[in-house]
């Protein structure tokens, strides 16, 4: 049974102001349905690789079961969530990341920009979406049917 999972939001525009933060609350939503006896925690970061990757660490150490990310994935200058979560984790799982861009390619062909990462740390999953609201909705439906079995099999 899953116990808790964290929604970090990794952007400098919605670290300046909260409000402007649309997918976090998505994702928190879509996780909540999912996983309603869950506890959720939510942050959000500003593109700083030191400081993702010090979240992705804090939150593996409190034993989360998953982690999500939204943003910092494309190819701006400031995109580097993918390079602070493959620091962060022993274990990468490079078909949940082809899923995501096979998936979403059927969407956009924007998904190609995406870099997106996900890998285990210690028995927390960790996975990196896209920054807009859109894709994280679209997204998590495609995660959502192996996320209960990947965190079952890791426990
Ligand atoms: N994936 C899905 N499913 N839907 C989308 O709308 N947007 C793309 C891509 N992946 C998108 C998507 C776009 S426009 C970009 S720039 C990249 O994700 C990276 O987004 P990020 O830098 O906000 O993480």
């Amino acid at each position: 049974m899953i116990k808790a999972v964290a929604v970090i939001t990794v952007s400098d525009t919605c670290f300046k102001d909260n409000s402007k933060d649309e997918s976090g609350p998505a994702l928190c939503h879509l996780v909540k349905k999912l996983f309603p006896d869950s506890n959720l925690h939510t942050i959000i970061v500003p593109d700083e690789r030191e400081m993702i990757e010090r979240e992705l660490k804090y939150f593996c150490d409190s034993n989360l079961d998953l982690i999500l990310t939204t943003g910092g994935t494309g190819l701006s200058p400031r995109d580097v969530t993918p390079e602070a979560t493959k620091v962060v984790i022993h274990k990468e799982i490079p078909s949940i990341s082809v899923a995501l861009t096979l998936e979403s390619l059927k969407k956009t062909p924007m998904a190609m920009l995406s870099r997106s990462v996900a890998g285990l740390r210690d028995k927390t999953l960790i996975v990196n979406l896209p920054g807009s609201k859109k894709a994280v909705l679209e997204c998590f439906e495609v995660i959502k049917p192996i996320l209960p079995h990947a965190i079952a099999l890791v426990r």
